[in-house]
């Protein structure tokens, strides 16, 4: 069972699919792992740890040929899988609603597309889950980039000079990325309130130490939300929770947004007139900013200055971190594989639960449920 990762070609992405530990554990379990020459410089791996790990180091054609399976950060471009076995298995991030086109060249390829994002959230799946791993980096990073635009500090100072008050943080969406942010924006020392639309996430915000700020008089989602997720919300509730960020917000130095809705664009959380509430020199980190962001005139990878509010957001924030990044993608890929791998067969054989939710493509086909008349 040949394992290829090509290095990651997308503009702005550090990050990549196997470290030397993952390759040491893929070769543990009887495949020879081929890694692309400088497909790990980005994230401070270079090709020597790779070969020694086991790897063959080379051109990319040279490591795509004959390849089972190849692991991506982002599904890689067609064009360089050409060489691969005939119906071998990709498994990456595809963006599938929004790139559909590359779905299809998939399947007319006859290749097995697997959507890492696509991963159930199932307690068994956890470990093998990117949009968990990454999200949890992605909220850390945010708030240290949101205190770096900062002209103010943090934590509450008292010298000699007088006292520097705490800066006030407040926390949109309660997921992954916004219980880190929470936990990070804390152990730097602001007063944190958080707010989300799944009551399950009010405890969790307080046990972390943060204020709840939730809409009382509209129903929100009951506990989890379908599998962890969050639905868009009525125009009902979208206007009372509008009103509580309006009367919220004007009095916060930090906005950490992080709101999503798996397969729509992102929720809009704050409008222009709200930003205009807002003090000077505040800073607003849109972590939804790809995927159309939850404030309004936030733009990918620029700071934008709005009433003197400065409102930033990454096109990909997990790649600010590729090492760690790497590393925990790269567990995700190997806790993934070695789940089902079959002694036996020496090759992974995937479960429905798991294999239904995550294939794309299979035998020239879209197989997958949500992508049905999509
Ligand atoms: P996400 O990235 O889909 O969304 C981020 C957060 O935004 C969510 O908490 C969501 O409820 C919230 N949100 C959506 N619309 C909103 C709105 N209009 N206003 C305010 N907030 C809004 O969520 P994420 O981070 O992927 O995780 C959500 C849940 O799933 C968590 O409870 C997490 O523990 C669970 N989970 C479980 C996994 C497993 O069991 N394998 C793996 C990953 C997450």
């Amino acid at each position: 069972m040949k394992i290829a990762i090509l290095k990651e070609r997308a503009s702005g992405e550090t990050r990549v699919a196997a470290t030397p530990e993952t390759v040491k554990k893929f070769a543990a379990l009887g495949c020879s792992v081929a890694v692309e020459a400088g497909a790990g410089v980005a994230a401070s791996v270079d090709d020597a740890a790779y070969a020694e790990a086991g790897a063959s180091v080379g051109t990319a054609a040279a490591t795509i040929k004959d390849a089972d399976i190849v692991l991506g950060i982002q599904a890689p471009d067609m064009k360089l899988l050409m060489g691969a076995k005939p119906g071998a298995w990709v498994a990456a991030l595809f963006d599938p609603f929004t790139k559909r086109d590359v779905v299809d060249a998939y399947a007319a390829a006859g290749f097995e597309a697997l959507s890492m994002e696509f991963m159930p959230r199932i307690t068994r799946a956890q470990s093998m889950d990117v949009l968990s791993s990454q999200s949890n980096l992605a909220g850390y990073k945010a708030v240290l980039a949101a205190a770096d635009a900062y002209g103010r500090a943090f934590p509450m100072m008292m010298t000699a000079a007088g006292t520097v008050q705490a800066a006030r943080a407040f926390i949109m969406g309660v997921g992954v990325a916004g219980l880190q942010a929470i936990a990070t924006a804390r152990r730097l020392g602001a007063q944190v309130s958080a707010t989300d639309v799944r009551s399950a996430t009010k405890e969790q915000i307080q046990s972390l130490g943060a204020k709840p700020i939730f809409v009382e008089n509209v129903a929100g989602i009951e506990g989890e939300g379908s599998g962890g997720y969050a639905t868009e919300m009525s125009e009902e509730y979208q206007k009372a929770q509008a009103e509580l960020v309006s009367s919220h917000i004007a009095k916060q130095d930090i906005v950490i947004t992080t709101a999503l809705i798996p397969g729509r664009a992102a929720p809009r959380l704050i409008t222009d007139a709200q930003i205009a509430t807002m003090k000077p020199g505040s800073v607003i980190f849109d972590l939804a900013v790809a995927q159309g962001g939850n404030v309004e005139g936030s733009k990918p990878d620029e700071v934008v200055v709005k009433h003197g509010v400065k409102i930033i957001g990454y096109a990909n924030t997990p790649a600010a971190l590729p090492a760690d990044a790497s590393a925990l993608f790269a567990r995700n890929h190997y806790n993934f594989l070695s789940a089902f791998w079959d002694k036996e067969q020496g090759k992974p054989v995937l479960d429905e639960e798991i294999g239904n939710a995550i294939r794309l493509t299979q035998g020239g086909k879209v197989v997958n449920e949500r992508l049905q008349g999509a």
